[in-house]
């Protein structure tokens, strides 16, 4: 089953935050939200796929090895809300693990209907397990499986994927915040987040030879064009990927090839980009083990056990709402 958000004004958001991120002085922006639309969403799900990217597999190992344990620390009965479900695969193992112990209704939260899609198609087979898709941002998919709990239910969070990396260090932890002041004490969160590893292997991770990332990353012009009658040409623009040290983050940006203006009609919108001139797209930050007990404390949660993959130095952290 699908909820669909009312999508109404969703066109005008998307011009409003590009014509606030391509004129704020300084550094070019786009919010990194917009990479997902169906061929950004296809795109991604190529990159996990690619051998330079071993972020999901990390993900998808840790959750075949360690679901029954991550379940044994759970009180049961849970509901199960997904934040950025994607196609949903690496998800199975947990689902799996709980079916045996109880009915559970699992909600994936997406804004992308193509990944919800995927997502449905991929776990209908699973036993026991009822899937109600929600098409909405994060908090408020979240809020909307509260508001459906019942009474003696808990609820059990899935925020996987790292995509916790891609909010700025203190903006991830003020998200984990909002979420534990949507859950109650006892219920929990799964945290999936990508480990600090070594210069050249985030680089060959986010500008891979086969130039998906590249694509993943131009893609959010060509959904500028087609989404809000702009002019960009995709040729004038390269995928870059960039380590900030200090920052212990990967950057994506775009930089465009030449002196060049773009008109984007639906923002009211005539830009000027200089030769080199980059527009950042996403923030991929890493993080340490140890770091993450902190997080989950100033977030108002308790780290009550982690499991780290050694292959690709990625963690499972299981937080408890206090
Ligand atoms: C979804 N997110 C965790 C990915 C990442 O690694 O930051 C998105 C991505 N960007 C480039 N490659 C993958």
């Amino acid at each position: 089953m699908l909820v669909r958000a009312i999508a109404g004004n969703a066109t005008y958001h998307f011009a409003s935050e590009v014509r606030a991120g391509l004129t704020r002085s300084g550094q070019k922006e786009l919010p990194s939200k917009y990479l997902y639309d169906d061929v950004g969403s296809a795109l991604f799900d190529v990159i996990s796929r690619l051998p330079e990217y071993g972020l999901t597999r990390a993900d998808e190992r840790l959750l075949r090895r360690y679901s029954a344990d991550i379940v044994d620390c759970l009180a049961t009965p849970v509901a199960v809300a997904e934040l950025g479900s994607g196609s949903g695969k690496k998800t199975r193992w947990l689902l799996k693990a709980l079916s045996r112990r109880q009915r559970t209704s699992y909600y994936p939260v997406e804004i992308s209907p193509w990944a919800l899609a995927m997502c449905e198609r991929e776990l209908s087979d699973i036993d026991s397990i009822s899937i109600v898709g929600l098409e909405r941002e994060y908090l408020a998919g979240l809020a909307e499986v509260a508001a459906r709990r019942k009474s003696g239910q808990h609820i059990f969070v899935l925020f996987l994927g790292s995509t916790i990396g891609n909010f700025d260090r203190s903006a991830g932890v003020e998200f984990l915040a909002k979420i534990r002041r949507i859950l109650q004490a006892g219920d929990s969160l799964l945290l999936g987040t990508d480990l600090d590893k070594p210069r050249a292997q985030l680089l060959a991770a986010y500008d891979d030879a086969l130039g998906v990332t590249a694509a993943f990353n131009l893609n959010l012009l060509g959904r500028i064009n087609r989404e809000l009658e702009a002019n960009f040409d995709l040729k004038q623009f390269s995928h870059v990927a960039r380590i900030n040290h200090r920052a212990r983050r990967v950057e994506m940006h775009l930089r465009s090839n030449r002196l060049q203006q773009v008109r984007i009609q639906a923002a009211a919108l005539e830009v000027e980009f200089l030769e080199g001139e980059t527009i950042w797209t996403e923030s991929s930050h890493k993080y340490s083990a140890k770091e993450i007990f902190q997080m989950a404390l100033d977030a108002g949660f308790r780290c009550d056990a982690q499991w780290i993959d050694e292959e690709w130095s990625f963690a499972e952290s299981l937080l408890m709402a206090k």
